[in-house]
């Protein structure tokens, strides 16, 4: 089998970043790692090609006729994140696939490995871009041409200069009636397995998630001069929304998080004038984050009424729960017994590429320990060797034995 971890250390020195790694869509980095990702699928025996939005795509056949078990995960990170978020649910795969392809082994079913090129978005604030095009092809393209990154490169221009034509985004979509399944490995990002001394674990069902990005706009003035109660902070009405954020998520036992806070022309002796920064709400039930939603809205609506300034909030993504397919669970919890571990099922808070194709085709996944206290998008997160190669064993297992639901 071959050494998963190091080829996820490998991958991370394509990064943004010197100092940290960062991988964000279609930079140099990511596309030097794109192109690492094809050498080790077509090394595995795999027929490979590029989409229109840069993921890497690897066929494994199956019997002639046969529908195709989709497999992946996303090869773009967070800044400074862990090296495995994503890449792990990538080069498991790859290994398992290059160990059938070493024995002469033909799957049950086609294969397909998918090594979605933007799912974090952190470049440009998408999310799931990559699983969502080739879902939707242009119509999910289209609304982000020309928003920028944080050095003003558009969105279309970005494609161009690494060699995509925006024009071309809808030559993204695959027809998801070949398809039987999807299955997605992942590191947890949490610490429940680590708790409860289990390796692997069966992921039940996605929590949904909505992002909002809201602009504060108040009025900028002398910080020596404009007396406390004549202000009209955007800064601090912006802070109390933080704070509201947190407080309205942790009493509906959901989760709130502020991730990027930003003065516009912010400077230390002057009265923020305006302030933007985004909201990332998730529950495991939609009607309850749809309340939240509304709950934290209103609460910025009252704040800022109560401050004299404005607010306006602008939903930047939506994504439904999702649950896991009941018999796609089975052959997960069954692959990972297989492997002498206890097939622990958990809910998975983090978002995946899973909850954009369980649109289309039924979906699994599994989880692996993630050592370090369970903690992601962190540079300490880490996986260990062992758990690593239990989960390519049963992996193995589970390819060996699929069966796609109806199938006798
Ligand atoms: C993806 O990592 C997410 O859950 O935000
Ligand atoms: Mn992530
Ligand atoms: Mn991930």
């Amino acid at each position: 089998m071959d050494d998963v971890l190091s080829r996820a250390q490998a991958l991370a020195r394509h990064s943004d970043s010197s100092r940290h790694y960062t991988r964000t869509w279609l930079t140099p980095a990511h596309q030097a790692a794109a192109r690492q990702l094809a050498e080790w699928m077509r090394a595995a025996g795999m027929a490979v090609r590029v989409d229109a939005m840069g993921s890497v795509i690897g066929r494994y056949e199956g019997p002639a006729g046969a529908k195709t078990l989709l497999m992946g995960s996303h090869f773009d990170s967070v800044r400074d994140g862990g090296k495995y978020d994503g890449v792990l649910g990538i080069l498991l795969p790859i290994a398992a696939v290059a160990e059938m392809h070493r024995q002469g082994e033909r799957p049950p079913v086609a294969i397909e490995i998918a090594a979605f090129s933007d799912e974090e978005g952190a470049r440009f604030q998408t999310s799931f871009l990559a699983s969502r095009a080739m879902l939707h092809g242009a119509d999910s393209v289209r609304p982000l041409l020309e928003r920028r990154d944080a050095d003003g490169v558009t969105f279309a221009d970005a494609m161009r200069a690494a060699g995509l034509d925006p024009a071309r985004a809808d030559e993204a979509r695959i027809d998801p009636k070949r398809l039987c399944a999807y299955l997605e490995l992942h590191i947890e990002q949490g610490p429940v397995l680590l708790g409860r001394g289990a390796p692997l674990g069966v992921v039940t069902s996605i929590a949904g998630g909505s992002r909002h990005l809201v602009t504060v706009r108040g009025e900028a003035g002398h910080a020596g001069t404009v007396p406390m109660p004549m202000r009209h902070d955007a800064m601090a009405a912006a802070a109390e929304m933080v704070l509201a954020v947190e407080e309205c998520a942790a009493r509906a036992n959901l989760v709130g998080t502020v991730g990027i806070v930003t003065v516009k022309n912010g400077t230390g002796n002057v009265i923020a004038g305006e302030v933007e920064f985004t909201v990332d709400l998730r529950a495991p039930d939609d009607a309850r984050r749809n309340a939240l939603e509304s709950e934290v809205l209103a609460r910025f609506d009252a704040i800022a009424s109560r401050r004299g300034v404005k607010v306006e909030a602008s939903k930047r993504h939506e994504v439904r729960a999702a649950p896991c397919a009941p018999w796609l669970q089975e052959q997960v919890a069954a692959a990972i017994a297989s492997v002498g571990a206890q097939p622990l099922r958990l809910p998975s808070g983090a978002g995946h590429d899973a909850m954009i194709l369980a649109e289309v085709v039924d979906v699994g996944m599994m989880f692996v320990r993630c050592g370090a206290g369970g903690v992601s998008h962190n540079p300490a997160e880490t996986v260990s060797p062992e758990d690593a190669g239990l989960a390519a064993r049963a992996l193995l297992h589970f390819l060996r034995n699929f069966r796609a639901a109806g199938a006798s």
